[in-house]
């Protein structure tokens, strides 16, 4: 796992004053331009996900990045997966949080019945910054009465401390700055 490790944390790169001045940008493009790296970020996951989380049952990705890796995993698992959007993207009945960003605010939604009461599900996307973001989804499934066994995210912005805010859900991340 070493080796996969190091292979996920050579390709991720960052940008200063992206999308605003101040924010620096972490990218996970050269993930996905390499098929070997995106293969050991779906190992990893599910490896993870199979010793801790053998009772889940959906995967819920995050707008937009968690659409890449979230599909991946569930496939892999054999369960579904369900989408988070940013606010008007889903088409019928909606149910929606409001949340803050690094960078501004934004409200996040998933389809009303896209998640069953009850269902054990896992967090899924490719950053952890101030944790706003995944919170927010927290928060949803709450309202959904759905299960957090708990987040993946491929990097985790230690500084920011987004892991704390999520508690008691626990995080786990490939890469940590
Ligand atoms: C980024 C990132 C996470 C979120 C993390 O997405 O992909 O979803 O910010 O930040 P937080 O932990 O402080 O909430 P962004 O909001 O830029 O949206 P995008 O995926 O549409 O680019």
């Amino acid at each position: 796992n070493a080796e996969k490790l190091e292979l996920v944390a050579q390709s991720i790169r960052s940008f200063p004053d992206f999308p605003s001045k101040g924010i620096l940008f972490w990218d996970i493009c050269p993930i996905l331009k390499d098929p070997r790296t995106l293969t050991a970020v779906t190992d990893l996951f599910e490896e993870h996900v199979r010793k801790n989380f053998p009772q889940v049952e959906l995967i819920v990705g995050l707008d937009a990045r968690g659409f890449l890796f979230g599909p991946l995993l569930s496939q892999r698992l054999g369960i579904g997966f369900a989408l988070v959007r940013k606010k008007g993207k889903l088409p019928g009945p909606t149910v929606g949080v409001a949340y803050d960003l690094e960078y501004g605010k934004a409200e996040a939604e998933i389809q009303a019945d896209a998640v069953a009461p009850g269902q054990k599900v896992l967090i899924i996307d490719d950053l952890l910054a101030t944790g706003g973001t995944l919170f927010a989804a927290c928060e949803l499934m709450k309202e959904q009465k759905a299960e957090v066994l708990g987040c993946l995210v491929v990097i985790e912005l230690k500084e920011l401390k987004g892991a704390e805010r999520l508690k008691p859900n626990s995080v786990y991340s490939l890469v940590q700055h």
